[in-house]
């Protein structure tokens, strides 16, 4: 049978988000899927982005990263979406991207895939949950297969959240826990489309 292919699609200011798409990135590809690693536009005005260097880097560190455009959407059989934490909700720049996606609903091309969201903020408490169960919102107006990481795995005991991988960015950058939960749960939704990908075929 063919791989299955996933994309993963995210939005990051300074870089956490972006390493826990990069780890979910290796740990599709482990997976044995076709991965496609895609950041999201910037949207965010230069008076905003300048006042912190740290974001200023990171754009400049990924400049070499695809721009996620509707093709991913279609081409993939599996969507991770990425997002940090904005007072509770996924980040405006990840939205937006998602807000073009009207034409693909409107002829059915967003439904039957796998969905599922990771995310990152600055305390324990700061809207992990409510970030990752908002972009699920979407995930059901899509008619999406929405495959959260559960406690399904001993790794899902350590990191804690059967959401989706999430870091708290208070506590410095992403240790080998949190990024081999993002492993896991890229690794999971890999095998599982792959298995429906196949009963499809059948
Ligand atoms: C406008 C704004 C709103 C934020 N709201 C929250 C929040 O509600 N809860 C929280 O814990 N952190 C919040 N944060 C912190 C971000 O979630 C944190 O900086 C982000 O997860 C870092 O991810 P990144 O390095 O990928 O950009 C906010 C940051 C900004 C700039």
């Amino acid at each position: 049978m063919e791989p299955v292919n996933v994309a993963i699609i995210y939005y990051s200011s300074t870089g956490t988000v972006h390493a826990l798409a990069q780890a979910a990135a290796e740990g599709a590809e482990k997976a044995g899927a076709h991965v496609r690693l895609r950041k999201v536009a910037e949207t965010a005005p230069p008076e905003a982005i300048n006042t912190r260097p740290e974001w200023v880097e990171h754009l400049k560190d990924t400049a070499d990263i695809a721009q996620a455009a509707h093709d991913d959407l279609e081409w993939a059989d599996a969507v991770l979406f990425g997002a940090p934490t904005r007072f509770g909700n996924p980040a405006g720049q990840l939205r937006a991207f998602i807000d073009t996606t009207g034409p693909l609903w409107a002829q059915g091309k967003l439904a039957d895939k796998v969905y599922s969201a990771f995310t990152a903020s600055n305390t324990t408490h700061g809207g992990q949950e409510s970030t990752i169960l908002a972009l699920a919102n979407t995930f059901y107006h899509w008619g999406g297969i929405v495959v959260p990481p559960g406690y399904t795995d001993p790794i899902q005991f350590q990191s804690g959240n059967p959401y989706g991988a999430s870091h708290v960015v208070g506590d410095g950058a992403p240790g080998e826990v949190t990024l081999a939960a993002a492993r896991y749960q890229a690794r999971r939704v890999a095998d599982i489309t792959a298995a429906l990908k196949s009963s499809r075929a059948a």
